[in-house]
């Protein structure tokens, strides 16, 4: 069997190498095409080392650009690419215009498309994501979906065939790399914080950055932060701060680390380590329950609502009154915070990889690997 990938961002490279790997241990090198939408060194590169994919078939350079150009460009490329290898399958994971882009060229050329990550809904068409992530379901054969509650998301739009709950492989990604991040991480000391005694900060979301009203909520809640607090920053926000004539304020608050955005194993072991999390991502919403550690949510809405049922999330969006008031719980009221800390992770036991290349080379034995008519 030929499988082919196609990635293009942060966390499709994080939440693909677990079945890249499985591939590669049953002596399938799968073809793995690289859209270039992340293209720093510490957007991408970074991770291809860490997690040691090292041979990459067709690096595209697609780069950044509108949502239509982006997905548009990159189209026309992985096109181009499945035309001239025509692979047996195509998988793509999560809600990129990577991912959609995949999904669109490969099934209109009939090589079938499995998703990973599938069923996963927001209900907010505004977000670029949820447009990517219904339209990528609907262009698949095999829906790989991380829980029930994403099974049923995809029974609700009419998708029975092809779906496998099989977990999340995020749950890989972390039970592979957390060991070995404790061990070969200096990142504590490096930025001289001690265990438990620190925020860790991600926020990145077109919403949460793309208006200066929103982007300003969140400098005010950063300031507000009654404990030392680190940011790893994502270029698109770093970007928008300073058009914004927001970055000097940012900087000048004191107890606040902005530093580049960091490499998988420095940012598990800092994500472990840490006393709350406050983010706007997917991924690291996932991470913070697994690794149990509070996770306050820098948004309204969530496409992972398990980990506020597990009890691990709550959404606090971009007010300040609301953020600040569950940090200081989580602070200063010992019982909240260990029962938020040990809420279950509801992601699976961390053989999503396994089960994944398992179920599409049983499809592929049985002839049942291919674009329904
Ligand atoms: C994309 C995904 C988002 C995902 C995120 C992961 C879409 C619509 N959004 O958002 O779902 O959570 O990736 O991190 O696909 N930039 C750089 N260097 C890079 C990459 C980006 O400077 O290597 C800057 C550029 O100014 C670019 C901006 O970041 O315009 C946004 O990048 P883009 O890939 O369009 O979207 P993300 O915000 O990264
Ligand atoms: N991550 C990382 N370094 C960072 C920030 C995040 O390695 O500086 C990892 C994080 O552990 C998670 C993934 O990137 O696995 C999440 O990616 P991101 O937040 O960019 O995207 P999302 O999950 O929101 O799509």
């Amino acid at each position: 069997m030929k499988p082919a990938f196609v990635f293009g961002t942060r966390p499709e490279i994080i939440k693909l190498a677990p079945v890249i790997r499985e591939f590669e241990k049953r002596g399938i090198k799968p073809l793995l095409i690289h859209t270039g939408q992340h293209y720093d060194y510490e957007m991408s590169r970074i991770f291809l080392e860490e997690l040691e994919l090292n041979s990459i078939d067709y690096h595209l350079e697609v780069g950044s650009g509108t949502q239509a150009e982006q997905t548009g460009i990159a189209m026309i490329k992985i096109e181009k690419v499945l035309m001239k290898e025509k692979p047996d399958v195509t998988l793509v994971q999560g809600d990129t215009n990577t991912v959609l882009a995949g999904a669109l060229a490969s099934v209109k050329l009939k090589i079938p498309v499995a998703h990973v990550e599938a069923g996963l809904r927001s209900f907010d068409r505004t977000m670029p994501e949820e447009i990517n992530r219904i339209l990528a379901d609907h262009a698949s054969e095999v829906l790989f979906a991380p829980t029930e509650e994403a099974k049923k998301n995809l029974e609700n739009e009419g998708i029975r065939e092809g779906v496998y709950v099989v977990g999340n492989t995020i749950v890989d990604a972390v039970l592979q790399n957390s060991e070995i991040a404790e061990r070969k991480s200096d990142v504590l000391d490096r930025f001289n914080l001690t265990p438990k005694e620190y925020i860790l900060i991600t926020a990145h979301r077109a919403e949460n950055t793309d208006s200066k009203e929103n982007l300003k909520k969140l400098v005010e809640i950063l300031e507000a932060l009654p404990i030392k607090a680190v940011y790893p920053m994502h270029p698109r926000t770093r970007n928008r701060l300073k058009e914004f004539g927001l970055w000097e304020r940012v900087k000048k608050i004191e107890n606040l680390i902005i530093t580049q955005p960091l490499g998988y194993l420095d940012f598990l072991k800092l994500q472990k380590n840490a006393k709350i999390v406050m983010t706007d991502s997917g991924g690291v919403q996932e991470e913070s329950i697994i690794l149990n550690v509070p996770c306050l949510t820098l948004r309204y809405n969530t496409e992972r609502p398990e980990t506020v049922k597990a009890g691990g999330n709550i959404l606090v969006g971009l007010e300040k009154d609301r953020a600040l008031y569950y940090v200081n719980k989580l602070l200063n009221n010992k019982e909240f915070y260990e029962k938020m800390a040990s809420a279950e992770n509801p992601f699976g036991d961390g053989k999503a990889g396994e089960r994944i290349v398992k179920i599409l080379l049983e499809l592929y034995e049985r002839g049942e690997l291919k674009v329904r008519s």
